[in-house]
Formats: C-alpha cells, structure tokens, sequence
C-alpha cells in the first residue's frame, strides 16, 4: 500500500492510474478507523479498481470550542487496517500541505440544507466538509466516492456541491455499521466511559421505535419524533440536540411522511456529541 503525503505525490499517482485506463474510488476519513470505515473500502474494492483512502483531520471543518485536538489519531493502526482491506493508496498529509500559507478559497452550499440539524448547531462546519472533500475529488482524480449514512447530512450535502459544480464523481451512500449492541460505529465512541456507551444505546432503541411505528403504518413526523423523544427521555445521562425529520437527500421539512426521508437525532451522552438516524421510505 503507498501512502502519499504530498499534493504532488497524490496528484502524480492518480494521473498514472487514469492513464492506464483505471477507475478511482476515493473513501475520505478523518483516521481513527473502526468497522465503519472498512464497510466503505470494501465497498470502494468491489466497485472500482484502485482504492485511494484519505486520512486527515481536517481543521477547517471543526468550530472553536469543538474536539480538533483531542480528535483520535492513530495512523500506524489506520494503516494496518487498511492494508488488509487492500486499499491500494493512503493520502495522509499535513494541514499546512492542504491549506498553506495564503490559502484563500472555500466551497459553501448555500441550498439551505446547511441551516438545518448539524449545520445549524456547527456553524462552518460543511463549508469546511465541502472544501476538503472538493479538494480530495480533485487530487484522486476519483470517479467515485465513498460516504457512510450515519453523516447522512454530510451526504446530502456533498451530492449537492457535486451536481452544482458539475464534478464527474458518483458518491456513494453505505449503510450504517452499528456494534452488535445497535450502537452506530464513531471514532467519537472511543471518547465514552462504560457506563456512558451502555447510555448511549438509548440512540439506537429510539429510532428502532420509531422504525417499528413507521412500518405499522405512521406517517406523522411529529408522532415519529414523539416516539424517540419520549425513548431518549428515559436515559439519564442523555442530553437532546435534536431529533427531526427532513425529506432525504433535498432536507426539506415534513410533516407527513411521504416520500424518502430522513429522521436524524443528535444526543450528547455526557461531553460527547453522539448523531444516528434512519432513512424512511
Ligand atoms: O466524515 C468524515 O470523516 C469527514 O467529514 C470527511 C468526509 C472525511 C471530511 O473531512
């Protein structure tokens, strides 16, 4: 597996593999690799011919008072885990390597689906998504990307930048990786104590009640919410952010459920900031 640091150096090796013909599958990540992650390189292998991964902790899309220091960053065992899915190329650089002295362009998505669920409580927080992930299509030459559904937000988002800016890359949607207590995979989790992981499963049982009503036949978002408001309400340690429902991938509101949407909760479990959701269709 080569594992590129430099704009060049990535830039070079794509331009190699376009060349003889190949299709790129890009995976971004942030390191700190789990399970999750490895669902979206295996499904990069099956589609396409190289497998270029990205592991950076990218500062521009953290707020002031949120976790970019204390972020996990553990590459030697990123690398081990991603060597034996058979991903052909790591792209590990430096922020300054990404953003370097007098860096002065950003990608915004103005649609509206930014002002509401995470984006509407972490102000930049997808201006600073779009411009890296923009900015990694562009460097991997990727025909596809990669994307897990528990951001399902950041997916909507990303479709969006791409068919505004006319990129010619596919992304891709994986279904959420959940531990076999329900719990959905996030390098976050690593920041919980014992007790507050067996809190945290208060997540995933909500929107199981919430799937279970919807597949008996409720289709009023405000009952839907009710049901996971009143499951979350039972946990002590767990602190509501939001709990809505959008329509998937445009994020308009909803009242009656009646087309692809998306019911999306964000709960702190003591200080960790925990996001699951379902898609409903
Ligand atoms: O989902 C993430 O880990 C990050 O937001 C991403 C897509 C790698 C961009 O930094």
């Amino acid at each position: 597996m080569k594992i590129f640091t430099t704009v060049k150096e990535i830039q070079a090796y794509a331009k190699e593999q376009k060349a003889a013909g190949k299709t790129i599958g890009l995976c971004p990540t942030m390191g700190a690799l789990h399970e999750g992650h490895m669902t979206l390189m295996r499904a990069a292998r099956k589609k396409c011919d190289i497998v270029i991964a990205s592991v950076f902790v990218n500062p521009v899309q953290f707020g002031p008072n949120e976790d970019y220091d204390k972020y996990p960053r553990q590459f030697d065992a990123d690398c081990e885990k991603l060597e034996k899915e058979g991903v052909d190329a790591v792209f590990h650089p430096e922020p300054l390597e990404m953003y370097p002295e007098g860096y002065g362009t950003y990608v915004t998505v103005e649609s509206g689906i930014t002002n509401v669920l995470c984006g509407a409580r972490r102000p930049g927080h997808f201006r600073g998504v779009a411009t890296v992930v923009t900015k990694l299509m562009n460097l991997a030459r990727a025909d596809e990307a990669f994307f897990g559904q528990k951001d399902a937000q950041q997916v909507a988002v990303v479709r969006r930048f791409v068919a505004d800016l006319n990129l010619n890359v596919h992304v891709n949607m994986v279904p959420i990786c959940r531990e076999e207590s329900g719990l959905a995979r996030s390098s976050r989790n690593a920041y919980m104590s014992a007790e507050e992981k067996q809190a945290a499963l208060v997540l995933s049982r909500s929107l199981k009640k919430a799937r279970e009503a919807y597949d008996a036949g409720e289709r009023s978002a405000a009952a839907l919410k009710d049901i996971v408001s009143k499951e979350l309400a039972t946990e002590k340690l767990a602190k509501v952010d939001y709990v809505d429902v959008y329509t998937f991938p445009a994020l308009q509101p909803v009242e009656t459920v009646s087309e692809e949407s998306l019911l999306a909760i964000a709960v702190y479990i003591g200080k960790t900031r925990l996001i699951d959701n379902i898609i409903l269709k």
